[in-house]
């Protein structure tokens, strides 16, 4: 209760003169801060009975080490034991209807009307995901830039949402291969935005360091992205996803010249920025600069970042600096950091800045909500909105919405077989999966058993 105390009184010294008004202030502080305590069951009265029964078997299963950490493996022996049929029958009702919207435009237009109702957003992110090695020539790139702009037009033309947001992976674009060959390029000879803007324009610019089929690839990517982007600009913002460390500055940089060319008076391509990385505040800050001298609008996604693991095996190998921070500590200071920087600059220019606070932990979206209040920034003004996965902490998720947040849910969709990583993956995280899932089951619990109550009391 102090800590709301707190909030209270700066902002009654900030904004109320009369005795009267004060005294109601304090009171629906007080409530915002039990509710952002997220521990009101009935945030679940929105979902179905099967719906909690679903999640709560599908947490369950979250909850044993054993399946969780080997559960790449066992999928896919069951894969081989069931067929490929076999095991989607067994995905379908479970692990992919908690995770997944669905594999046609039927099926995902059924769950984001229900996300809808919600009140929560939807976010669409197709899960091409692609490492070194995988890649397989540039008629594959121009197959996903047709889902991409698909993508586009279900975000924008379903009215799911009002002002749409969806997700785009630059490697299903652009070979990772050249992303790393760009990367390390880039370190050496900095190119200026204006040669990729260019580029995305079709002139034949030759890129230094790069031979010949490597700028080719580099021009076709560059064309692909433009298309997305000018099918996008002024119907759907496209939130750049940021991957592993040695490919990001390539990625980066391509996002940085699309925000340059389509950015200039809003908000329409985002780079996301992976808090656990050491160097992620010094990232930030020179990106705030960049738009400032380079005169575009600056959208970020704040996360703390989904490759731990491969980064720090990676690191180790090759001896390298390990480039994530040391602790889980350490990456929430630097996740908090950063997100006090992004609110400061967008309390000062809200239609020049936009940010969305893309994380499960409880203790960050409380400090965002505190932060806004303290400087003013509206709950729904559109500058700052919330972010989670599709079937992940919903009671984050549904009580920001209920209190008149803006909070996007990122929904992947595709088939069991073109889920299954993005689903291995969800699995693995951490913190999230144990910690915050455990209290997203008791609160399941709760509600199930309020419902239980109020069934028995009606029916007798
Ligand atoms: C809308 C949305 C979009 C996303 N887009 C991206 C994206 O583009 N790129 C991307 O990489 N991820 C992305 N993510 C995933 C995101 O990175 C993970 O969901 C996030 O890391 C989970 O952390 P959390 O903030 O929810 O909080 P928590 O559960 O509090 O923290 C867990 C995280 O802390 C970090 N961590 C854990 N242990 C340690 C340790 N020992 N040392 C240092 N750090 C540690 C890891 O990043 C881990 O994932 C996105 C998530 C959402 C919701
Ligand atoms: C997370 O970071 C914030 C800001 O740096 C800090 O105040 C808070 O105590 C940290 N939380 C935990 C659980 O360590
Ligand atoms: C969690 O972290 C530990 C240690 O870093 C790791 O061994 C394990 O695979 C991770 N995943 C889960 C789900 O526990």
């Amino acid at each position: 209760m102090r800590r709301s105390l707190r909030v209270c009184i700066l902002f009654n010294t900030l904004l109320l003169s009369s005795a009267a008004s004060r005294v109601a202030a304090v009171k629906q502080h007080e409530l915002l801060s039990d509710t952002l305590a997220f521990e009101d069951p009935r945030a679940f009265k929105v979902k179905s009975l099967g719906e909690l029964l679903r999640a709560l078997g599908v947490f369950r299963l979250c909850s044993f080490p054993v399946l969780v950490n080997n559960c790449g493996k066992l999928m896919s022996v069951a894969r081989t034991l069931l067929g490929k049929r076999g095991f989607s029958l067994l995905l379908r009702p479970t692990v992919y209807a908690q995770f997944v919207a669905g594999e046609n435009e039927a099926e995902i237009s059924q769950s984001m009307q229900k996300m809808s109702l919600q009140g929560l957003r939807p976010m669409l992110a197709v899960p091409i995901e692609e490492d070194l090695g995988e890649s397989t020539g540039e008629k594959r790139y121009d197959d996903n830039m047709d889902i991409m702009l698909e993508c586009v037009r279900m975000s924008h033309s379903n009215a799911w949402s009002k002002d749409p947001m969806m997700q785009l992976k630059i490697t299903a674009l652009l070979s990772p291969e050249l992303c790393v060959k760009l990367t390390n390029v880039i370190r050496q000879q900095p190119y200026d935005l204006n040669l990729l803007i260019r580029s995305m324009d079709g002139e034949p610019i030759s890129f230094p360091g790069l031979d010949e089929k490597e700028a080719a690839h580099l021009r076709s990517g560059l064309l692909r992205l433009n298309k997305i982007a000018e099918a996008s600009v002024n119907k759907v913002r496209v939130l750049v996803d940021a991957e592993y460390t040695y490919m990001n500055p390539a990625l980066s940089l391509v996002t940085m010249a699309m925000m340059k060319k389509f950015n200039k008076d809003g908000t329409w391509i985002w780079n996301t920025y992976q808090c656990y990385l050491k160097d992620s505040r010094s990232l930030l800050l020179d990106v705030l600069s960049l738009s400032k001298n380079e005169g575009f609008c600056l959208g970020v996604k704040l996360v703390r970042g989904a490759y731990m693991d491969k980064e720090r095996k990676l690191a180790m190998k090759e001896g390298h600096q390990d480039p994530i921070h040391q602790s889980w500590e350490d990456t929430n200071d630097s996740y908090n950091g950063c997100l006090d920087v992004m609110l400061d600059v967008i309390s000062q220019e809200p239609e020049r800045y936009r940010i969305i606070v893309a994380t499960h932990n409880e203790e960050s979206v409380r400090r965002a909500v505190k932060r806004m209040e303290e400087l003013g920034i509206d709950r729904d003004g559109g500058s700052v909105c919330f972010g989670q996965l599709l079937g992940m902490c919903d009671h984050v998720s549904l009580t920001l919405a209920k209190e008149g947040y803006s909070v996007y849910k990122s929904v992947p969709y595709g088939s069991v077989d073109e889920t299954l990583p993005y689903l291995v993956r969800r699995a693995q995280e951490n913190r999230t999966v144990l910690q915050g899932i455990r209290k997203e089951r008791d609160l399941l619990r709760k509600e199930l058993n309020r419902r239980l109550r109020l069934s028995l009391r009606g029916g007798s």
